[in-house]
């Protein structure tokens, strides 16, 4: 009667709370038509006939492996952070700042006692920065997160030619999902190994974890990234599916049988058509996710209110994943326009009630062919989103496109319907949020970018990074742009580490500074090369540095938090303006690469800024770039024409180089060459 899933269930919860080092027994066991199974299982284990294969403790073993992530030297940190800022202020600020920085580091002074102090939580915790991280990116933001936080991957436009393909199309990605979890569960997921700079070394894998069993609950003063814990029993998994602004359980095991593609589209159907029935319609509840975080978190406190809607909101809390059945949005749809309808769902007019924005995974199934998924950025980076991902559409390139539904429509049990009691206190938050909603939707300037003239292949023949390079040419489009360099985020992984989350590569370099400067200003090309070659020196060896975990944003952090802990008040170093505004981030860029067609996107994370996320490919290079039209300094439009022009230029640059090159040595060749003809005249002659 038990299904291989259940087996693995228990297998994994008996095997779990065995290496906590617990004894177990049956009754430990809730579930009392499994207590012989389960005693079986336990006694096989101990008379060591059921061996626990290694990888159902890969994680932890790869957690143990994997070093801790270093506390960079302080007098390093204070002398590269006057390094990063001073082209970026004025002389006098600049002064001010180095004042206050030597005051910081001086011998005896408070600097070197937070840096003893962060050095000693370094040998207590596995990752020092960890939390204070976590808590400054992205809990005490108050933002909401549409836009403001979550980033989104938008697939390649689908062609469903009936709305049946698109039922097919999220049947295959549910199963798809139902999968990964299997391999995330059995823990049996191969490592990722780093790639590009300092290759080969083994990454953690710890985010993979959180994909599908985190949530963020609102606070009012601070989020909390809640993660369940595997229980002694884990209940039948469940996803939610939203459609029509409603939202359904769908139970993915029933009766110890997990639901296959077949018996997924059936249950599919059957929520369509219970979302159809206007009579049963309730309010666009999710709408209140879209909130900023403390409005959300006092809507959330008043609908806990009434029973029903706690349980509502536990059967949401506690789901895989969302899926979104969305409505079609409109006829043109570019990568722009679906970029766009990725990141808020296109307000309450559109789909923008269609969503959690909580749970870390929602995949949206747009009737027109609209796909992709919304993360929840704090439980992982969108590497690992992307790792997840691919393994999604690959899975679904070879599932059958005819997928009929299940014969056995009648033994499955119907989805249910959440149902939420709303009072006009309620009401009037719904509405409230989608006032704030739509103000995002027409605020948000967004421009999908595929640059086709070269892509990383040149880049690579030129034998320079191309991240790097790639770096440089937003550099150069934004100085063309806004004639000023500004403080620069770049994400660099720190998976290198326990708990490795990421830090900032600081790609304003006063390298980069000096090369735009002349790339405007139309210097020769020799003198452009050479500040080119350095530009991309300097950048490339901030990578490693960040990427080894030395690069200052999270030190500097970590002293911050620390003199917090200490009830030490604001110090100057970190009340100066400097400091400021080297935390305010006008460019915030990211590279991620796929392997499969798809791009990501986000939002700026200041009113004034861009977020420029690039996913660069042999030969071509997709740039996504944000930005705010409320802002009067800002244009997307803009900076992809300054963008696309620097990426032209230094391609040109760097052509007319290596032609200068390749002529001057041909030159030399034709001046060896007579000499050659002279020694052959010599010898016939001989
Ligand atoms: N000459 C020729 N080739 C070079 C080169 C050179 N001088 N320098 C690098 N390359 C090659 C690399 O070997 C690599 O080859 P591959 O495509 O075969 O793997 C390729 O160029 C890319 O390397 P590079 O451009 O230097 O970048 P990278 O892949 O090392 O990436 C970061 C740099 C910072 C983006 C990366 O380390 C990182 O941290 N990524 C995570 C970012 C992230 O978290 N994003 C999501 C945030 S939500």
């Amino acid at each position: 009667v038990v299904g291989m899933c259940m087996r693995r269930q228990i297998a994994r919860a008996v095997c779990l709370e065995l290496s906590k080092g617990k004894t177990l027994s049956h009754d430990r066991m809730r579930n009392p038509c499994m207590g012989r199974l389960t005693s079986c299982l336990v006694k096989n284990l101990e008379k060591g006939k059921l061996v626990m294969r290694s990888e159902s403790f890969s994680s932890r073993h790869v957690l143990q492996a994997l070093p801790k992530l270093p506390v960079p030297n302080l007098k390093d940190t204070l002398d590269r952070y006057l390094r990063c800022m001073k082209h970026l202020l004025t002389e006098e600020q600049f002064n001010k700042t180095q004042n206050i920085v030597m005051q910081f580091g001086a011998p005896g002074g408070v600097g070197e006692l937070l840096q003893s102090k962060l050095t000693e939580r370094s040998e207590n915790v596995a990752n020092w920065v960890y939390d204070y991280w976590l808590n400054d990116m992205y809990l005490n933001n108050r933002l909401a997160l549409p836009v403001n936080s979550s980033p989104a991957m938008v697939f390649p436009q689908q062609n469903f030619m009936a709305p049946i393909d698109s039922l097919r199309f999220a049947a295959h990605l549910i199963s798809g999902a139902l999968e990964y979890k299997t391999h995330l569960d059995d823990r049996d997921l191969p490592v990722d190994y780093a790639r590009g700079q300092l290759a080969g070394t083994r990454l953690c894998m710890e985010q993979y974890y959180r994909l599908f069993t985190s949530y963020r609950l609102p606070g009012p003063e601070r989020d909390t990234l809640v993660a369940q814990e595997s229980s002694v029993m884990p209940e039948p998994e469940h996803i939610i599916v939203a459609c029509k602004n409603q939202f359904f359980v769908l139970d993915v095991m029933i009766n110890f049988r997990q639901l296959n593609q077949r018996d997924l589209l059936t249950q599919l159907e059957k929520i369509v058509k219970m979302a159809d029935n206007e009579e049963e319609q309730l309010p666009p509840i999710g709408l209140l996710t879209s909130d900023g975080r403390t409005e959300w978190a006092e809507s959330r406190s008043v609908l806990m209110r009434e029973s029903t809607n706690r349980d509502s909101l536990d059967m949401i809390e506690r789901c895989l994943c969302l899926v979104c059945l969305d409505d079609a949005s409109g006829p043109e749809l570019s990568d722009t326009k679906r970029a766009m309808l990725m990141l808020h769902g296109g307000g309450l007019t559109k789909n923008g009630g269609n969503r959690w924005y909580d749970k870390p995974m929602q995949f949206i199934v747009g009737a027109d062919g609209c796909c992709g998924v919304v993360c929840e950025h704090s439980a992982f980076e969108g590497i690992v989103l992307v790792q997840c991902t691919e393994y999604l559409l690959k899975c679904m390139i070879g599932s059958p496109s005819k997928l009929v539904r299940a014969a056995s429509v009648s033994e499955l049990p119907a989805p249910r319907r959440l149902r939420w009691k709303c009072t006009p206190e309620i009401h009037k938050l719904i509405t409230s949020a989608a006032d704030k909603l739509q103000r995002m939707v027409k605020n948000l300037d967004i421009n999908v970018h595929k640059f086709h003239d070269y892509g990383k292949g040149f880049i690579k023949k030129q034998k320079m990074s191309p991240d790097a390079y790639i770096q440089l040419a937003l550099q150069l489009g934004f100085y063309r742009c806004h004639g000023r360099p500004v403080s620069t985020y770049e994400s660099a992984s720190l998976r290198r580490f326990q708990q490795g989350r990421v830090d900032n590569i600081r790609s304003a370099t006063p390298e980069a500074f000096a090369f735009v400067k002349a790339m405007t200003e139309r210097k020769n090309s020799t003198k452009m090369m050479e500040l080119l070659k350095g530009a991309i020196t300097a950048q490339t060896s901030y990578t490693r540095l960040a990427i080894t975990g030395m690069a200052i944003d999270n030190h500097l952090l970590g002293l911050r938090e620390i003199a917090h802990e200490m009830k030490m008040g604001k110090l100057e170093m970190f009340k100066d303006e400097a400091y400021l505004i080297s935390n305010q981030f006008i460019l915030s860029t990211s590279q991620v690469p796929t392997t499969v067609e798809m791009f990501c996107c986000y939002g700026p994370v200041v009113p004034n800024g861009y977020g420029a996320c690039y996913n660069p490919q042999s030969d071509h290079i997709i740039f996504s770039v944000s930005s705010f039209h409320e802002s009067e300094q800002t244009c997307s439009a803009e900076f992809v024409k300054c963008l696309v022009q620097g990426l032209r230029d230094v391609r040109d640059l760097c052509n007319k180089c290596n032609a200068d090159c390749a002529a001057t040595e041909e030159r030399k060749g034709q001046t060896q060459k007579p000499k050659k003809e002279v020694y052959l005249l010599l010898t016939n002659r001989s």
